[in-house]
């Protein structure tokens, strides 16, 4: 084949691009129009779901399409800065600082300073203290939508979650949003983050329920279904990279690879999709089967390193004959369901591992419970107690990638990390 690579894979593959690309980004029509619906509606908005599920790439490509004026506030920086108004502050004195640069530029440039001027001061005013900065962050959005609905979005929820404190502002924030001081403005709060009970902690805490009556929480934003998890392999590798034809048999495969490793979750596709663009761009020739061993080496060694060494210190690989416990692990990562009982377990466990099995207690709920009791646990049990989860998504992953069946289909093995032999590898 003709090698003529038209694109760098990292403009194609973005993991961590805070700027949404719009050839690149596939349609979660469900979640979109629940945001588009919360958005007609009065209560303000909480949008929840793992980290690198895409609830950022969401709400922008929503919020954009729609064309209202939005600005993002980070909570991190609440956290580190004491609190939320003091992000307040800091997102207008940015603002500013913007507007102060295009007017210097725009009079170096040597014209409509007078119109740049006019904008500056009036900014300026900020600074003299007439408003405090959550009315002053309202204005500034509604000046800016021409008076239209606005958003302001809260990211990152988790970096307050454990603060009352700055939950009690956060609360106190969407209260006077209803006052007419505020509300005049017509802006709507979304706020996103990994945890999704923020209006059942209002409901439960004395004093905050009728904050939680404010609130809707909008569906989960989970992974992409098999379909979507396609949509994007192939928008990546064949149309934007012209890396692979959908006729290949190579295609196939990698969809399933792809698929099944990464557990669909958008983030984790873009890095894992980047790691094996990467090995062809970097060679100057199309892909080959190879790419996908090397790509999984690589994404093991750099992005679940952690996990792994957490996945290890869980396993009894030199302990016992069977290694019960690994078994239980292994078969932990086939399972596709996100919440899994004992029984769930017993039988995969069973039916995979059925010469040592046969005829043997196997006490699965002692070993789940083990593995949840560590100080690092891998699986955590759920509040209602009866089910388990694991601790973080990234396990399912990492156990799919680095353990491996040997020795008449019974002993199950872990890649090494160190290791340059590709046959060891999965694919
Ligand atoms: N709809 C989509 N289509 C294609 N790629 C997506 C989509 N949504 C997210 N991604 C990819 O996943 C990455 C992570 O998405 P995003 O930043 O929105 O996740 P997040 O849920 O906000 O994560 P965090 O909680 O860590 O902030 C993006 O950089 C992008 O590469
Ligand atoms: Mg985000």
């Amino acid at each position: 084949m003709f090698w003529n690579p038209k694109k760098n894979p990292r403009e194609v593959f973005t993991p961590r691009e805070s700027k949404v690309n719009q050839v690149m980004y596939i349609e979660r029509p469900e979640l979109e129009e629940a945001l588009l619906d919360g958005l007609l509606g009065t209560k303000h908005l909480v949008l929840h779901g793992e980290s690198g599920s895409g609830k950022s790439w969401l709400y922008k490509k929503v919020l954009t399409d729609q064309s209202l004026v939005y600005r993002v506030s980070n909570l991190a920086n609440a956290s580190r800065l004491g609190n939320i108004n003091e992000e307040f502050l800091n997102i207008l004195n940015r603002a500013e600082e913007a507007k102060k640069t295009s007017y210097t530029e725009t009079k170096d440039a040597g014209f409509n300073a007078a119109l740049a001027s006019a904008n500056l001061s009036h900014t300026d005013s900020y600074r003299v203290g007439s408003k405090e900065p959550f009315e002053a962050l309202l204005s500034d959005l509604h000046a800016e939508s021409k008076g239209n609905n606005a958003v302001l979005v809260l990211d990152n929820l988790e970096a307050i979650f454990q603060s009352q404190e700055h939950l009690k502002e956060l609360a106190d924030l969407i209260t006077l949003l209803d006052d007419d001081t505020y509300a005049k403005y017509r802006v709507k709060f979304i706020v996103v983050g990994i945890p999704g009970d923020l209006r059942k902690y209002f409901f439960e805490t004395p004093n905050l329920s009728a904050v939680g009556n404010r609130l809707k929480e909008l569906p989960e934003v989970f992974r992409l279904t098999e379909e979507q998890t396609e949509q994007l392999i192939k928008r990546g590798f064949v149309d934007e990279l012209e890396y692979l034809n959908v006729k290949d048999k190579l295609y196939n495969e990698i969809v399933e690879h792809v698929i099944w490793i990464t557990d669909r979750i958008p983030q984790k596709i873009h890095e894992y999709c980047l790691a094996l663009a990467l090995e062809a761009y970097r060679n100057s020739r199309p892909l080959q089967s190879d790419d996908v061993k090397v790509a999984d080496r690589k994404w093991l060694e750099e992005s679940l390193y952690q996990a792994y060494s957490v996945v290890e210190a869980s396993m009894n690989e030199n302990e016992t004959r069977v290694r019960r416990r690994d078994q239980v692990i292994y078969s932990l990562g086939q399972l596709n369901t996100s919440a899994f009982r004992a029984a769930d377990v017993e039988n995969y466990v069973r039916s995979r591992f059925s010469d040592s099995t046969e005829d043997v207690q196997l006490n699965i709920n002692g070993t789940l419970s083990y593995l949840a009791k560590q100080s690092q646990p891998i699986i955590r049990k759920t509040p209602k107690g009866d089910t388990y989860v694991f601790a973080d998504p990234v396990y399912r992953m990492c156990i799919r990638i680095m353990l491996k069946i040997e020795q008449n289909n019974q002993l199950v093995k872990k890649r090494p990390l160190d290791t340059l032999d590709l046959d060891s590898y999965l694919f």
